[in-house]
């Protein structure tokens, strides 16, 4: 399928809106505004001051307002790779616009000079992602309407030390991601079917700076990373990486169009995010321990038959469903008890992106 076909097989703006829940799959989070108002981040002063001038600074500032060449630049797919590729950018797209909301709801409610200032860097970052997913949609004939999003998505209450972990996380996770797949379509540039791939070095640089202003949060923080809290980090840790694998393992088209393997892919997203996440947790999980792919290739193995189970209708299914999360969740409890590797602290959080 071309460009042009693509363009014709147009989702109009209802049916998107339509599909929004079940195909978006990252959500929207509010927390308590009030707490953030309670961080002071004096004790890493030196570093944050570093980081703001870098966010003034903007280096990617021209990058995401190069024009996109459409018309030449993306390659012939077939059906199933425009589906999955499709539901990438309509995921990324939801993440990236999250993030958005999130920064400035707090950008807005909070009363702390320090945490201002960064959530209206990261709502300019954020914005610009999505704006630029949404070109890429656009071209496809596909309107993602966010105002829409904002409004009608279902908003998780999280608390900011949540908030903490999950957008650290899904920030670095996000970097590792995108480097990932920038080296290797440097090597392999036949591989490149979209134009999009080209922008990720840039992008990738601005989620890891997000990330550090979590780090030096937490950092200033110390109670976050010590005591139960560690169980915490845990989860958060083992919750993003199962569901990057799982829900990787659920686009096959995808990687092979990238000449990637995805589970090669996902290792090295592991170990890239575990060597970055060592600047401020206590622990890293023990990625290389067999017990720990093999425990995700189960819970991926049962994640495809929960997915059957939705398409057919009646008791069966739903029995069967049942079961299977159960499963799922013996999985998870089992990979969480997999001992982990316990790391020392450096005195400097901040660490230049290398990958
Ligand atoms: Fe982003
Ligand atoms: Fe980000």
């Amino acid at each position: 399928m071309n460009a042009t076909t693509l363009s014709n097989a147009v989702t109009n703006d209802s049916t998107v809106k339509a599909n929004t829940e079940s195909l978006l799959s990252p959500r929207f989070y509010k927390t308590n505004y009030d707490a953030l108002d309670r961080i002071n981040v004096d004790p890493v002063r030196e570093e944050w001051d570093e980081m703001m001038e870098a966010f003034e600074r903007d280096e990617n500032r021209d990058h995401f307002r190069q024009e996109v060449d459409f018309e030449n630049d993306v390659k012939e797919m077939s059906d199933s790779l425009y589906k999955e590729f499709l539901d990438f950018l309509i995921s990324s797209i939801t993440a990236e616009y999250s993030g958005c909301v999130l920064y400035q709801e707090i950008r807005d409610r909070s009363n702390n000079p320090d945490i201002k200032q960064l959530m209206a860097y990261m709502t300019r970052d954020e914005a610009r992602h999505a704006g630029f997913l949404n070109k890429s949609l656009n071209n496809f004939g596909v309107a993602v309407d966010l105002g829409f999003l904002k409004r009608a998505k279902k908003y998780k209450y999280f608390k900011p030390k949540y908030i903490y972990y999950a957008t650290y996380l899904s920030e670095k996770i996000g970097y590792a991601r995108y480097i990932t797949i920038f080296r290797h379509l440097e090597r392999n540039p036949d591989k490149r079917f979209h134009p999009i791939f080209k922008w990720f070095e840039s992008w990738c640089n601005d989620e890891y700076r997000h990330g550090e202003a979590f780090a030096l949060i937490m950092k200033s923080n110390p109670h976050l990373l010590s005591g139960l809290n560690k169980l915490w980090v845990r989860f958060f840790l083992l919750a993003v990486y199962a569901t990057m694998y799982v829900r990787d393992h659920t686009r096959p088209e995808l990687y092979e169009a990238l000449g990637m393997d995805p589970t090669e892919f996902d290792l090295r997203v592991f170990d890239i995010t575990s060597e970055i996440s060592k600047q401020i947790f206590p622990l890293t999980l023990d990625v290389d321990n067999p017990k720990f792919k093999k425990g995700l290739d189960r819970l991926s193995k049962i994640n495809v038959e929960i997915a059957k189970t939705k398409k057919q209708k009646g008791m069966m299914p739903f029995m069967r469903r049942m079961g299977l999360s159960v499963l799922a969740s013996k999985e998870f409890v089992k990979l969480y008890f997999i001992p982990v590797v316990k790391n020392e602290l450096p005195d400097r959080v901040t660490v230049a992106p290398s990958w």
